[in-house]
């Protein structure tokens, strides 16, 4: 099987066979990084850039190891040291990158769509590592393959999304992909941060957090994001960590053996306390070692559809 774009910007045009075909590849990839040997050659000869306009930890480096682990050249453009910054558009540093003989360009955008104007522009692969507050797949990618690894599947399950789903991509990655795959999507946040009309997409709203909790297998926290708050949409933090936070009195009505999941960066204490985040439901370190296997699976995909 051969992924349909040469791009991957979303899941909302990706179909489950797809979703599917790109886990099972990243299974298989997830043995090279535990292995001690991280070398196998799938993309040698190949280049890869990443190119964020906006803070990462877990996407970037999860990518360029991932690059790095199948042999491939991978470069980081640090954009605020780079010619944007003397005014250069993004359709340009694009252009630029192809004319060195890049074969995928990874962007983080603070721009919904951003990713999607690169990939019309160049024929190099864009892969979207989040765009303002539209989507983040491979995280998306990611947190299926983590809940996949538990339960052996995702048809059937319960999955309650809980915090700033107003702007969240990973949320909406998440609705989309879940939902496609079989699994029932719950959601709970403050009537601020949930964007109207988001049942749209499947999921389930509810405005009691005990009933939105009630039997699921995964409890999925979201980080609160500040940075693209134009006004403060809720009381305080301290409200917020009680009434719209994980912890164990919130979380008790979840099945026993629920996983307990957060994309990163983790507010400790706002939405989600310490005793969640290192406790032994808690998946959120496995998670950032899937997104090293599914990213690898992307590029290695990728660059074999040729
Ligand atoms: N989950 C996620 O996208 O984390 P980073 O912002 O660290 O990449």
């Amino acid at each position: 099987m051969k992924l349909s774009s040469k791009d991957f910007l979303g899941l909302e045009n990706v179909s489950a066979e797809e979703i599917s075909y790109i886990l099972e590849t990243a299974k298989e990839m997830k043995k090279t990084v535990k292995s001690s040997m991280k070398k196998v050659n799938y993309l040698q000869g190949r280049s890869v850039v990443t190119l964020f306009y906006e803070n990462s930890t877990r996407t970037r480096v999860s990518f360029e190891l991932a690059a790095k682990y199948m042999g491939a050249q991978a470069v980081n453009v640090s954009v605020a040291s780079s010619s944007v910054a003397k005014g250069e558009t993004l359709i340009d540093t694009g252009r630029t990158l192809e004319a060195m003989g890049t074969d995928i360009v990874i962007i983080r955008h603070p721009q919904a769509g951003a990713p999607h104007l690169l990939a019309k522009n160049i024929s190099a692969s864009v892969i979207n590592a989040g765009d303002g507050m539209h989507e983040h797949p491979t995280q998306a990618l990611l947190d299926m393959m983590t809940i996949m690894e538990a339960f052996g599947t995702l048809s059937g399950l319960k999955v309650v999304i809980i915090g700033d789903i107003y702007h969240s991509r990973v949320a909406r990655s998440n609705i989309i992909g879940l939902t496609k795959m079989g699994a029932q999507v719950n959601l709970f946040a403050p009537s601020t941060l949930l964007p109207t009309g988001i049942e749209k997409l499947g999921a389930k709203v509810f405005t009691n957090i005990y009933d939105a909790v009630a039997d699921c297998d995964v409890v999925m926290g979201l980080r609160i994001q500040l940075e693209r708050q134009k006004k403060c949409l809720f009381p305080s933090i301290n409200e917020y960590a009680r009434f719209f936070g994980i912890n164990p009195e919130n979380i008790r009505g979840a099945k026993k053996n629920a996983l307990w999941m957060h994309p990163g960066p983790v507010n400790r204490g706002v939405e989600m306390t310490s005793v969640i985040i290192d406790a032994d439901n808690s998946v959120i370190n496995k998670q950032v070692t899937n997104g090293v296997a599914v990213r690898m699976a992307l590029l290695y995909l990728l660059t074999g559809r040729e």
